[in-house]
């Protein structure tokens, strides 16, 4: 019987890169967040063999370069189990970048498919899967805010935040997450803003790309350390307890892609500050982009924002960050 599941879509809170490693992939500190706007899969299982894709969007690969198909046949392998897939991806993400549309569609499908098959892997296996078939699939495993480390698929629950308005800004723009890395190597020599203020000489790379991390994992260290310690929040101006996600955001994270993105498609730049003059408390790139997105203090503020922002001309729509628990609450559609 089929089953339909809601496949929720991330942005990333920050995200510093590291040094590149001798896989090709770079170290990565990120946290993501998964929010409210989503795909829906709908998974069967046929009699035969293979995996048929079927979508509403037709930028959507129906092939095997879809990452639906590679984790579908990873966990038919795992599970020993033979048939007909059938995953129907109902588009409703906008298919650029930087929200991890597709790779949220793969887990979510993993996660249907041992639905239909009512048979389910061990979570270290689901992890495995998940993070061979690409860097940001594990975090859909978790849901909610997560940090990210290693290549971006080492993922670690942090504390559930209360749901935040945000408005996510899309573009025509496509950019190619490892261009982008590319980028960030050549300008900085794999190494990391301050080498490349320093010269960037080899001697200085690692360190520098170390620096960076630290420093990020020390604001995250400080940060979480006053959500489990039991000290009162900080207090803003007007008297009231900061919302956790802002003062996540002005404990100096930032996302390193903006430096190397921005100047190459001015158009993203212009986007962020479209969102902060639109009343956003914490505006930024998400991932390598093309996705911008604010974080506003209220849902109120957030439809407003977006109201104004399609009135200049940009294509915008309020959402709120989903904590775990309505992450998971919200996953099932349905099952017949
Ligand atoms: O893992 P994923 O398929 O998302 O990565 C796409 C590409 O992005 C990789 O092939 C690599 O070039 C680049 N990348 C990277 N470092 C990461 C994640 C991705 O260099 N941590």
């Amino acid at each position: 019987m089929p089953v339909s599941v809601r496949s929720f879509a991330k942005i990333n809170l920050g995200l510093r890169i590291g040094a590149a490693r001798e896989d090709g992939f770079h170290e990565l500190l990120t946290v993501y967040q998964t929010i409210g706007l989503h795909d829906l899969i709908r998974v069967s299982l046929g009699r035969g063999r293979g995996i048929e894709i079927q979508s509403t969007d037709p930028r959507v690969p129906k092939d095997e370069s879809n990452t639906c198909h590679g984790i579908v046949k990873k966990a038919m392998q795992a599970l020993n189990m033979k048939g007909r897939v059938l995953i129907h991806i109902e588009k409703r993400l906008p298919v650029q970048g930087g929200l991890g549309g597709a790779s949220a569609n793969a887990v979510a499908a993993m996660l249907a498919l041992e639905r239909v098959l009512k048979k389910a892997l061990p979570t270290e296996e689901r992890l495995r899967i998940a993070a061979e078939v690409g860097s940001d699939l594990p975090l859909f495993l978790l849901g909610g805010t997560v940090l990210g480390v290693g290549r971006g698929e080492q993922v670690y629950p942090l504390e559930d935040l209360p749901a935040t308005a945000c408005v996510v800004v899309t573009s025509e723009v496509g950019v190619s997450t490892p261009n982008a890395f590319g980028e960030w190597d050549r300008r900085t020599g794999g190494a990391g803003v301050s080498a490349l203020v320093e010269g960037g000489s080899s001697k200085l790379t690692l360190p520098a790309a170390s620096d960076r991390m630290s420093e990020l994992g020390r604001g995250l260290s400080a940060w979480l350390s006053q959500s489990y310690s039991g000290a009162p929040r900080q207090i803003s101006r007007r008297g009231r307890a900061e919302n956790p996600l802002l003062e996540l955001v002005r404990a100096g994270i930032e996302n390193d892609f903006e430096p190397v993105v921005f100047p190459e498609y001015p158009e993203l730049s212009e986007g962020k500050c479209a969102l902060e003059r639109a009343g956003a408390k914490y505006a930024s790139l998400s991932g390598s982009g093309s996705t911008l997105y604010g974080l506003f203090a209220s849902k109120k503020a957030a439809r407003a924002a977006a109201e104004r922002l399609k009135t200049e001309g940009w294509a915008a729509q309020a959402t709120v960050t989903l904590t775990r628990r309505e992450y998971w609450k919200k996953f099932l559609v349905s099952s017949f």
